[in-house]
């Protein structure tokens, strides 16, 4: 996704310029062509070099630098730019772009370029909350410009207030999202699910799975980079919840069943990746069961079965996870609950387990036969998985 795109990474003057290090270092790993533009307060802050160490690229401070090209820098720049990129946006910086000033070479870069702009402000509470600073940043979203909001909590000054720059996951998702825009998912809608469902027994336990989330959140995140909107149904995971979604929290089957239900009511396609439990315990005890002299009986119910029991004109697609007669198991399900779309995995293989960050899927269409893929990426494997999606939506 961010392989051999150029980011032009604009760093300004704030505090938070040192986080922009990490960003860049982040983005580069993923195989983007990082080039930094900054002002210069942001190089009184941070130096060049730790930019260019990161990216292997020369940093732009200057307007008046000599250019390595015959060409204008910030024509060359603007022009090169897959996606521009600032973080952190300074108040200063927000109004210069609001304005149309072009007195330094990352205002003049945002002024040359027709790629699309993200700014990530970070400043003062009573900067960011000041009403000139949000009515430029109103004017900048008015038009086109990407604007991450600053998050809430504890600023440089040790101040607690609006005005923090967000994790830099939050920015490398919005980053993948603006640049999948136009993908081939662009204009539909996604619903996936992720997790394991926790089924309360008490105040204190649950039955619960060992899904860690990861294939769920890796599809959302794919289906969000190639264009779609998406909304991610997710039991409590140890995962950071993705950038660019709408993300719905919930724990049991039955909560599951009610959000997939409001969710797919306008929907391309329902991508049940979650792990949802086939049994409850028929009454959740209100207080915590003690521990008595002898054992313990949990008479169990089952849960609702979400994907039989859904409606709907929507794709749907389900995951099998077995351990015995995967093929054959996973064929008999895509039949017995109508589905168009089946992904087989052996979870008792090796090199797929639970919580592995890799995947060894076959994919199953309603009157195909079975796909195989090595192993791969739960990224690569959502991606695999997406590739029917779109033939399917055709
Ligand atoms: C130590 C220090 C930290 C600063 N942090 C911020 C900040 O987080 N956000 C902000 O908008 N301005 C901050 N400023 C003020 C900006 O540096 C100042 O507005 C400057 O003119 C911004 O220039 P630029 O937008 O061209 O980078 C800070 C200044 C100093 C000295």
């Amino acid at each position: 996704m961010l392989k051999n795109k150029t980011i032009v990474l604009g760093v300004s003057g704030g505090i938070a310029a040192y986080k922009a290090a990490d960003l860049a270092s982040k983005l580069a790993q993923a195989g983007a062509n990082v080039r930094v533009v900054m002002t210069w307060e942001a190089t009184e802050l941070v130096k060049p070099l730790t930019f260019q160490a990161l990216t292997g690229n020369p940093v732009v401070t200057g307007m008046f630098e000599p250019a390595p090209l015959s060409a204008i820098t910030h024509v060359s720049l603007a022009d090169e730019a897959d996606i521009v990129v600032i973080v952190p946006a300074t108040a200063n910086i927000i109004a210069k772009i609001a304005a149309g000033i072009a007195d330094d070479i990352l205002t003049c870069t945002v002024l040359a370029t027709t790629a699309p702009i993200v700014l990530s402000p970070a400043m003062h509470n009573n900067m960011y909350v000041n009403p000139v600073t949000q009515e430029n940043i109103a004017r900048l979203k008015k038009r086109g410009f990407t604007i991450i909001p600053a998050v809430h909590g504890r600023l440089a000054s040790g101040s607690i207030g609006y005005g923090r720059l967000p994790e830099i996951t939050e920015i490398m998702g919005t980053i993948q999202q603006t640049l999948g825009k136009n993908g081939d998912l662009a204009g539909k809608r996604i619903v996936v699910t992720a997790g394991g469902t926790q089924e309360v027994i008490d105040p204190v336990r649950y039955i619960g799975n060992r899904s860690s989330g990861k294939m769920g959140y890796a599809l959302a995140e794919a289906a969000r980079d190639r264009g779609s909107a998406v909304t991610l149904i997710t039991t409590p995971t140890a995962l950071g919840i993705p950038a660019g979604m709408e993300t719905v929290k919930v724990q049991s089957a039955i909560e599951m069943k009610d959000a997939v239900v409001k969710a797919t009511a306008k929907t391309d396609a329902l991508i049940m990746a979650a792990a949802v439990a086939d049994y409850m315990p028929e009454t959740a005890s209100a207080q915590k069961i003690k521990k008595g002299a002898g054992g313990l009986t949990l008479e169990l119910v089952k849960t609702p079965d979400i994907l039989s029991e859904i409606k709907g004109k929507f794709l749907k697609i389900g995951f099998a996870a077995e351990t015995q007669d995967l093929i054959a198991n996973a064929q008999k399900k895509l039949t017995a609950k109508s589905l168009d779309m089946i992904v087989a995995n052996d979870v008792s293989a090796k090199d797929s387990v639970f919580g592995s960050d890799n995947n060894k899927i076959t994919i199953i269409k309603k009157d195909g036969k079975p796909q195989a893929l090595p192993l791969m990426s739960k990224r690569e494997a959502a991606d695999k998985i997406l590739d029917n999606v779109v033939k399917l939506l055709k």
